[in-house]
């Protein structure tokens, strides 16, 4: 999209302004809003994370948003078109939270499945990062709300993700790290990029000369760069990068900029035309998204529509239909013996039927992961989880938990968690003054709180000096119930009156602002209930014991009911499985393994999950197994079922779209985005020796390091099956295909034949290879893609549209076509290509 007002009225109103005026608009004002400029005639832009829905300025259940799937969900639906209508919904959920970007896509690549923030970038190949990302990046600014894709570059894990510098050689890192960036940038006009924590090749992103000669000098870029929040750590250094706004704000508390930079540029350090070029594209920004006025001096107002309402509200019919619909579409179903779609009857005797009976079991069976954890967090309004999806779709269900995989303890939830009034689930927060008067209050329906800012609303207006969580436990089953809290500084905790802990939690050596909110110290105390007993706990906090009270407090409540041992519980959903007509075991990973902050550290599903499955399988052969991860997990069991269903971080809708799946409503749509390991053997390693994280195996990301080193996945890139099977009869280059296939760009059509029962949907893909050549290259790599309907016994021809670049090396200086033969293979999977064809390069 163009901007709305010319380029020479964009210079004309940063001319007008002084260099104070300038530099205080490159940070921002708080952590999520910019300043205001009355006389460049714009408004305060509002940022807001992102990528699973727009949680908006504040982090409050209160303030609910939709929760879109994980951008992994979304990859595996290999559909641009449904990505960009996601895109749009995001676009709408931002206007009415007054967003005017969103901090999304993540388009780092799944480098390792180590990635602590796998779930939340696209896939390990870089053309359907780029495709799917530019379709996200659509949907966003087609409405009107920017898109601020992140994180450039090379942020493909966590470790030491403040401090690494990350060695990528020059090949891979213009043919693999930087490809989404690239297309995403130039094809879809990204308006902001984030420049990463980390380093690459020696200096950190907000100084990196990539930034320049990258986004500017090849690739035009007249977008934003913001960095990640307080990656910005030096004045003059990130000031000639092409770094254009620190985040987050104020300079005074977290910026290297504001005085600091404007005194640069008046003793000559900081040319004066870098910071014009900065806040050129800041107001380009704005008026790209609606934040400058035709006229200086009268800014527009906000665009922020006031609360939920009608067809966009994050619960409205529409957008639960659109989010399961995308769920649905991207749930890969990896292995199927024909034991899916479930009929929802049993035949007996004599032609008659009986419902069937399913045993739901596994920990992410009653509370589905639907996000994974960190900046992404948003609070939908509501979840559905398998159980309770499978129980909406009329089945009859019981549930058995299996084993309980937490190592911490997980955040207090209902039942158990109730207000001091028992009026519902949450909890009560009383803040007091220095003097110890009470000055406001809230009622929360969560136990997850973070403050930032401000305290309690408008109301509390004096400055808050202690806090008091009220809530009660109320106990389903007798037993020991552990209780407590994650935060930082002096917590108290009473129950019913008595003291059971007073103790001051901090944060390990080495740790970083991050994990505070990541994975802060736990304190716990053992409460003994009968059972329907009810206590009101009280936890106490001083903010001043907190080293991060001046920034934000966060606090969560804390409950594990009791449990059984594993082994009694296993035996329990056995025993429920073989009692049972089929067996849905939903296994998971929990917050603790997947979030921003940390890599995982295993790949091992947590707890004995595993076990869970085998004994569930030999007590009923009719299993099915639900894989509730954000990313790749072992499945060491995945050939001894009989399906495995791959539903990621679905979103709000997840056991709504399970049910449909299961139940053969909608088609599993979902190919691999990225390939799942066998074992952990010969996988990249995200752990930085000496603070360096040496991209060794160079360009030989994911498959294609599977395909050179000659190693089997369990499942393939871009593996999946639906409920009907299908032909690879033709394949023909050079044919007529509508679109742009840009200079030196081929067409493919495939014909494919829907040969099973019923309507479905396949995704041709296409790789490349080039036998013999004279460079170092993969053995194959995706070329272009394109998904197709179909009926049963229907042949169609899929046209796909391959950019000359998909034929193209970086020499170091350049992109070049090596001439002569390069072979494209088409099929369902990057492990299954019966169609080839040869092309000619001049
Ligand atoms: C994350 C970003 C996020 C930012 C603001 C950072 O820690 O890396 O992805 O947008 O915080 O929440």
């Amino acid at each position: 999209m163009s901007t709305v007002i010319g380029e020479e009225e964009l210079a004309r109103r940063v001319g007008r302004l002084s260099v104070e005026q300038k530099v205080r608009l490159l940070t921002g004002a708080d952590f999520w809003t910019l300043y205001d400029e009355p006389d460049a005639g714009l408004r305060a832009m509002v940022l807001s994370d992102g990528p699973a829905g727009v949680r908006g300025q504040s982090w409050d259940e209160r303030d609910s948003s939709a929760n879109v799937p994980s951008a992994t969900c979304l990859a595996a639906t290999w559909d641009p078109g449904r990505t960009e209508a996601i895109g749009a919904l995001l676009a709408r959920e931002a206007r009415r939270k007054g967003v005017d970007v969103l901090l999304a896509p993540t388009v780092n690549l799944h480098r390792t499945p180590y990635g602590g923030r796998g779930f939340e970038c696209f896939s390990e190949d870089p053309l359907l990062t780029a495709q799917i990302g530019a379709a996200y990046v659509r949907g966003l600014q087609r409405h009107g709300v920017g898109a601020c894709v992140k994180h450039f570059v090379g942020n493909d894990s966590e470790t030491q993700r403040m401090t690494i510098d990350v060695r990528i050689d020059e090949r891979t890192l213009h043919e693999v790290y930087l490809a989404p960036f690239e297309a995403i940038c130039r094809e879809a006009g990204a308006w902001a990029v984030m420049a990463a924590y980390n380093g690459v090749d020696g200096s950190t992103m907000t100084e990196s000369p990539l930034l320049r000669e990258i986004l500017h000098r090849q690739w035009g870029y007249d977008g934003l760069v913001m960095s990640d929040w307080t990656a910005a750590r030096s004045t003059e250094a990130t000031a000639e990068a092409a770094l254009d706004l620190a985040m987050p704000g104020p300079a005074s508390l977290f910026g290297p900029w504001g005085d600091l930079l404007a005194e640069a540029v008046r003793t000559g350090k900081v040319d004066e035309a870098l910071i014009d070029d900065k806040v050129l594209r800041l107001i380009r920004l704005a008026s790209r998204v609606g934040a400058l006025a035709g006229d200086p001096g009268a800014p527009p107002a906000p665009a922020a529509a006031a609360g939920p309402s009608g067809r966009d509200a994050p619960d409205s019919l529409e957008v639960a239909e659109e989010l399961r619909a995308a769920a649905a579409a991207g749930f890969v179903l990896a292995h199927n013996d024909g034991i899916l779609p479930l009929s929802r009857s049993v035949p007996m005797q004599v032609g008659l039927t009986r419902p069937v009976r399913v045993a739901v079991i596994g920990p992410n069976a009653e509370v589905a992961r639907t996000m994974g954890g960190g900046s992404a967090t948003v609070f939908p309004p509501y979840t559905v989880s398998p159980l309770e999806g499978l129980r909406a779709a009329g089945l009859n269900v019981t549930h058995a938990p299996g084993v309980y995989p937490h190592a911490r303890v997980p955040a207090a939830r209902a039942p158990w968690l109730l207000r001091p009034d028992r009026s519902g689930t949450g909890a009560e927060v009383r803040f007091f003054a220095g003097s110890g008067e009470l000055i406001g209050s809230e009622l929360r329906d969560g136990a997850a709180f973070l403050w930032r800012g401000g305290f309690g609303g408008a109301e509390v207006t004096e400055p808050v000096a202690r806090l008091e969580i009220r809530c009660a436990i109320r106990a389903t089953v007798p037993g020991t119930y552990r209780l407590g809290v994650s935060g930082l500084g002096r917590y108290r905790l009473l129950v019913d009156g008595a003291e059971l802990f007073d103790t001051t939690l901090t944060l390990a050596e080495g740790a970083d602002f991050g994990d505070a909110l990541l994975h802060p110290p736990q304190a716990l105390a053992p409460v003994q209930l009968a059972g329907g007993q009810s206590v009101t706990a009280v936890f106490e906090h001083d903010l001043s014991s907190s080293p991060l009270a001046g920034f934000f407090t966060f606090v969560q409540v804390n409950l594990e009911p009791p449990h059984g041992t594993d082994e009694v519980e296993i035996a329990a959903a056995a025993a429920l499985a073989a009692s049972s007509d089929v067996a849905v075991v939903v296994v998971g990973t929990t917050a603790e393994v997947e979030s921003e902050g940390f890599d995982r550290t295993s790949l091992a599903l947590p707890g004995r999950q595993d076990e869970l499955v085998r004994q569930v399988a030999a007590a009923n052969p009719r299993t099915v197994v639900v894989v509730n991860s954000g990313a790749p997990v072992l499945l060491p069991w995945a050939r001894d079922v009989p399906a495995v269903l791959l539903s990621w971080f679905g979103g709000q809708e997840l056991g709504n779209a399970l049910a449909e799946v299961l139940l053969g409503e909608a088609e599993p749509g979902g190919r691999l985005p990225m390939t799942w390991p066998a074992t952990e053997d010969g996988l990249p390693s995200p752990r930085p020796v000496d603070g360096v994280l040496a991209y060794t195996e160079g360009l030989f990301i994911g498959y294609r390091g599977y395909d050179r080193d000659g190693r089997e996945p369990l499942f393939p890139f871009g593996h999946g099956t639906g409920y009907t099977t299908w032909s690879y009869d033709s394949i023909t280059v050079d044919c007529d295909v509508p679109g742009d296939r840009g200079p030196g760009g081929v067409s493919v059509c495939v014909g494919v034949r829907n040969t099973g029962p019923r309507r479905g949907r396949e995704v041709v893909q296409v790789y490349a290879s080039r036998p013999g050549s004279a460079v170092e290259r993969p053995a194959k790599w995706l070329a272009g893609f394109a998904g197709v309907d179909a009926d049963p016994g229907e042949t169609v021809t899929v046209g796909i549209l391959i950019p000359e670049r998909a034929f193209q090396h970086w020499t170091g200086q350049a992109w070049a076509t090596e001439p002569g033969t390069f072979t494209l293979s088409a099929g369902p999977s990057s492990a299954s290509l019966p169609l080839t064809a040869e092309l000619e390069r001049p």
